[in-house]
């Protein structure tokens, strides 16, 4: 490949550093979750600026109540058919519970497999002032890294259960000081999760590094969505999402049309049939 045809692919390219110009340029973007070839296709084909290989795979595929038992070997294999699939959206695998609290080093290691394996060009991990030192030692060995505070879900148990946080003063000044502290550790963006609107938009007006909000207001920088409950492919969508289709819908339709057609030999017709 020309130096010409790899740099104007580059420029074409989301990354880290377009989406901190978009931040300067109060230019929202977006991000999907997204597991798998087709959707990861479908939605980079869409303009989606960020693709989330989400440890919420662990309740969106896997059928779990949480995150917790999603393994970095699993991140791997999703993270690996979503960069296939992404020309353009920025890919970002998300470090499971586990691959990343027991050390730095074993933060580090988590990271590279992602990026080596799974061909992601960033990872995403929880956790605030107490995952500093992580944060920089992985953005040390030349990975990116977005965090991601407020609601941490692989926190569930701490938090008992899925909780807004930032309600109180007190809690309202922890969340501010993990999204400092992760950006001072050199993460490039963070994820808000479940926190007051005013909150969200103190952190985005404090923060250089972009902030993308997920039941954190209209102010951030950026958006999140699961894929599930963009498409409306889950059994409840959470107060904060908003169904742009209805896909689970459409697919009972279809899957209730095929076998009614079986039942009554109307398909396969003489069109789908070899001679
Ligand atoms: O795993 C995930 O899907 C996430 C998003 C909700 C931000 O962390």
């Amino acid at each position: 490949m020309s130096t010409v045809k790899a740099s104007s692919q580059r420029e074409h390219r989301v990354t880290a550093k377009s989406l901190a110009r978009r931040k300067r340029r109060a230019e929202p973007f977006s991000m999907l979750t997204a597991y798998d070839f087709p959707f990861a296709q479908i939605f980079d084909q869409a303009g989606i600026d960020v693709l989330l290989v989400g440890d919420s795979v662990g309740n969106t595929v896997q059928g779990g109540n949480d995150t917790l038992a999603v393994t970095l070997d699993e991140m791997i294999y999703h993270t690996r058919m979503v960069a296939r699939a992404a020309s353009r959206a920025l890919v970002v695998g998300d470090m499971p519970f586990g691959s990343y609290q027991v050390s730095p080093e074993d933060g580090v290691r988590s990271a590279l497999r992602l990026m080596k394996e799974g061909g992601a060009q960033a990872v995403k991990l929880e956790g605030g002032r107490s995952m500093a030192e992580t944060i920089s030692r992985i953005v040390g060995a030349e990975i990116p890294v977005m965090g991601h505070v407020g609601l941490t879900p692989q926190a569930i148990h701490r938090m008992g259960g899925h909780r807004i946080q930032g309600r109180s003063d007190a809690g309202r000044a922890r969340v501010i000081e993990d999204a400092l502290a992760v950006q001072e550790a050199g993460a490039f963006a963070v994820v808000l999760e479940g926190v007051p609107e005013s909150l969200g938009r103190e952190i985005t007006e404090k923060l250089a590094i972009p902030t993308i909000g997920i039941g954190a207001g209209v102010h951030c920088d950026g958006q999140v969505l699961v894929m599930h409950d963009l498409l409306g492919l889950s059994d409840w969508t959470p107060s904060f999402a908003k169904p742009f289709a209805n896909l689970g819908a459409a697919a009972s339709q279809a899957a209730r049309q095929f076998a009614d057609e079986v039942t009554h030999r109307k398909f396969p017709g003489e069109e789908h049939s070899f001679r």
